[in-house]
């Protein structure tokens, strides 16, 4: 009996090392690691802002339990969350009443955010859930240029009051097409 067991358990140890070693010499991408804090740094050094990246990511629990194009998901959505956010803060700043020219421009920044929370955010997600990588990576970056456009049209005389906003979205944007490039890329 004991000598039965044993035997069983070397056979399973066995079974381990040599099942570890077979997954070691064929893993051939950076991407079939089995931890999954291994997965979250591989895919975040691969893009323009690893710390962010890695924070974003890391600050949901569904994050260690899906794959590259589960990540995707998750920064994309993200994204969506923080645009959503800005263009709550600029329609809040434009409520204040601020001068006449400063409300032209947060109205103008306020034009450009709401088609991206709207419709170009929602379907990229779409587009990405259903494996439409490029076109996915079309609506992410244009997150990015829209944010890029409001700066520039704020950051005149005055200090932008959007400044932290637009660059996060625009920092946000550029991890989320890193990581789909990496799925474009196979
Ligand atoms: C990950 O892949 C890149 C190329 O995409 C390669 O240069 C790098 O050495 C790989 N890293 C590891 C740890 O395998
Ligand atoms: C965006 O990224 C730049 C570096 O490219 C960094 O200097 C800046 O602090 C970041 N901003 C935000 C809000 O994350």
């Amino acid at each position: 009996m004991r000598n039965s067991i044993s035997a069983t358990s070397v056979f399973l140890l066995l079974h381990v090392i040599l099942f570890s070693v077979f997954l070691q010499s064929t893993q051939c991408s950076n991407f079939s690691t089995d931890e999954s804090g291994n997965l979250l740094e591989e895919i975040c050094k691969q893009t323009p802002l690893y710390d962010l990246c890695l924070s974003s990511l890391q600050s949901n629990p569904q994050s260690s339990k899906t794959d590259v194009k589960g990540l995707a998901r998750i920064m994309a959505d993200t994204l969506l969350a923080n645009a959503a956010d800005a263009l709550n803060y600029i329609e809040g700043l434009i409520k204040q009443s601020p001068e006449p020219e400063v409300e032209r421009s947060l109205a103008y920044c306020a034009e450009l955010y709401i088609p991206v929370v709207k419709y170009t955010l929602p379907q990229a997600i779409d587009a990405l859930t259903n494996g439409q990588y490029k076109f996915a990576n079309f609506g992410i970056s244009d997150a990015a240029k829209e944010a890029d456009a409001c700066e520039k049209k704020l950051s005149g005389s005055t200090k932008s009051p959007l400044s932290d906003w637009n660059n996060l979205v625009e920092n946000l944007s550029d991890v989320a097409v890193a990581i789909v490039n990496i799925l474009i890329e196979g």
